[in-house]
């Protein structure tokens, strides 16, 4: 295989690599502003430049200097074998200093009130390649901060003229909504007027901004990001598979961003994934345990609760269990197992699947890949239905179970949607039958339900969801069960218990201690150390393996599943120091 030298490392490289994707292959700091893998090339920041030799064919391949010795940029340069490249000679260096130079001469000294500080390249190569002081002496080109869309801002002065933010309008979404305005020092980005950026995937240049030049609204003033975690997740709001970071500080989910995944959705995440996540949080949520009495829902214990529901299941004669799109695969294994050793004439139906249009496709020919924004709003139709169809022998449709409720004297729910989702037929359909609800936030059928069971969210629990192409994926837990909730998985461990006779703990459930944060400046986060009663413990590999054990057809679930990446902290390059 040929080979390349960087920074004295042979690498070796396929033909048509470029300098900087084998450095980046091979742990090799390259510093870019207009580079992005994802987007066009125009090499205009200058900042990745770097000597280069290469072997002459006419001079007994003796290495000589590239292109008369001048610097050349390595986000375009493609390796030759035996090219040798050098990020570090005296050259280089200067050259790095005088672009860091260059940028930071308008670039306003706010660090400590952006909110990019702590993930600003800027910032970082200005430690690493700048200088230590500025010799510019006059005054500063001052430009006004933007209203560019429904969720970013842009503060034009700290702007670098990178174009990536550009570039993404003209070639993933083909809106074009930004563009460059104006000539020189003043140039400055901006929309066409009354066209602001909101198409569907438009917050992506909030993330592809090096600086804190285009911020997230959403985001701007709620957390400094090295306080930040960044737990591995999958899409729960579309069919899409898209890997993401759940990202959070003592026990509150901040924001989403998107995880690389070449195979799924590249680069990219859409608005909708990135700013679903708002009910985990919401006043609307469901915080303890329900049941009617007299006619009215009062507060119930987890075991009062439970008692109800056991005592619903085994005294009805034909019982319904709807498994909602939204669960887990595992989940979804354990519910049907729960309501089964309480009640074996039971009739299964897949939740509602709600969809929006069509498929949109975004072409990218840069990344060889279309990213595709998907119709269907739920993460794991797929995942549920591989369940019922191996462990209930076969299920129907929700439009199947509203027609014909009425043939069943117990019904048991569950949902987990970020938004409205219960209908009037439904209501209609469930009247007079008893009914076991098993959901995040509060909703009409909250009242009209004998027994109301507050369950968890996609941050507060991990499992598996398989997507529309059939890839499944594990995502971990990223926050701790907010108020009494349970993971829906936990419920009907729960139940397993309990319908076999056995008792449950007073426990928490053994996440508390990850969640405390020990960076300085913190104050201990918010841990799950609420004392609930609980049977075993609620644990998706564990239940992966199992359905694997009791379900020939459910090995491929533990067999494929692709595990998420491992936690990490969004590491700022600063050091912190504890007042
Ligand atoms: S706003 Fe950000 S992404 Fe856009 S050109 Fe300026 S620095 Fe680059
Ligand atoms: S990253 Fe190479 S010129 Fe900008």
């Amino acid at each position: 295989m040929p080979t390349v030298t960087i920074n004295g490392i042979e690498c070796e490289f396929t033909p048509g690599d470029l300098v900087i994707e084998v450095a980046d292959r091979n742990g090799i700091d390259i510093p870019r502003y207009c580079y992005h893998p994802g987007l066009s090339r125009p090499a205009q920041c200058r900042i990745c430049l770097a000597t280069f030799q290469a072997p002459n064919p006419r001079n007994d391949n003796k290495l000589e200097p590239m292109m008369g010795g001048k610097l050349l940029p390595t986000c375009v340069t493609e390796c030759v074998d035996g090219m040798v490249v050098e990020m570090q000679s005296k050259k280089t260096i200067a050259n790095q200093k005088a672009v860091m130079e260059f940028l930071l001469i308008n670039h306003p000294l706010d660090c400590p009130v952006c909110d990019q500080a702590g993930e600003c390249t800027l910032q970082d190569f200005s430690y690493q390649y700048g200088r230590g002081h500025s010799r510019f002496t006059d005054t500063k080109v001052v430009s006004p901060k933007k209203n560019l869309g429904d969720h970013i801002y842009m503060y034009s002065d700290r702007c670098i003229m990178c174009t990536r933010c550009v570039r993404f309008t003209e070639e993933v979404t083909g809106t074009s909504e930004l563009m460059i305005d104006s000539r020189g020092d003043k140039s400055t980005i901006d929309i066409f007027p009354g066209e602001p950026i909101n198409n569907p995937l438009a917050s992506n240049v909030i993330d592809l901004c090096p600086v804190g030049s285009l911020l997230d609204k959403d985001f701007l003033f709620a957390q400094r990001v090295w306080f930040l975690k960044r737990t591995a997740g999958i899409d729960p709001f579309t069919s899409s598979g898209d890997n993401i970071w759940v990202e959070h500080n003592q026990g509150r989910v901040y924001r989403i961003k998107p995880r690389h995944n070449m195979d799924i959705n590249t680069w990219w995440i859409t608005d909708e994934v990135r700013y679903g996540w708002k009910f985990v949080h919401s006043d609307n949520r469901l915080v303890t345990p329900t049941r009617k009495e007299h006619g009215v829902q009062v507060d119930a214990t987890w075991t009062r609760a439970y008692k109800q529901v056991i005592d619903t299941i085994r005294g009805a004669s034909k019982t319904a269990l709807v498994i909602s799109p939204t669960l887990t695969t595992e989940e979804a294994y354990l519910l049907v197992r729960a309501v089964r050793s309480m009640n074996e004439n039971i009739s299964l139906f897949l939740g509602p699947v709600p969809t929006d249009g069509e498929d949109i496709e975004y072409p990218n020919p840069q990344a060889g890949k279309a990213f595709v924004q998907r119709a269907e709003k739920v993460p794991n139709k797929n995942g549920v239905k591989r369940v019922l169809d191996a462990v209930g022998g076969g299920y129907k449709e929700f439009d199947t179970f509203v027609r014909n409720a009425s043939e069943f004297d117990a019904v048991v729910m569950t949902a987990n949607f970020p938004s409205a989702w219960v209908t009037d037929d439904l209501v209609d359909a469930l009247n007079g039958r008893k009914t076991i609800l098993i959901d995040t936030t509060q909703s009409v059928l909250c009242d009209k339900a004998d027994v109301v069971l507050p369950s968890s969210t996609f941050a507060e629990k991990s499992g598996t969801f398989e997507n529309c192409t059939n890839i499944m994926q594990h995502f971990d837990q990223a926050i701790p069960n907010q108020h009494d909730s349970k993971s829906e998985g936990q419920i009907a461990l729960d139940l397993i218990e309990l319908a076999n006779g056995g008792t449950l703990k007073e426990h928490a459930p053994g996440f508390g201690a990850q969640i405390v944060d020990e960076q300085p400046g913190q104050v201990p986060g918010a841990s799950d150390s609420i004392l609930l009663p609980r049977g075993e413990l609620y644990d998706a590999k564990t239940i992966r393996n199992r359905m694997g054990e009791d379900f020939e057809s459910l090995k491929i679930v533990g067999e494929s599943v692709q595990d998420a990446a491992p936690e990490e902290l969004v590491e700022s390059d600063m050091e912190l120091i504890e007042l």
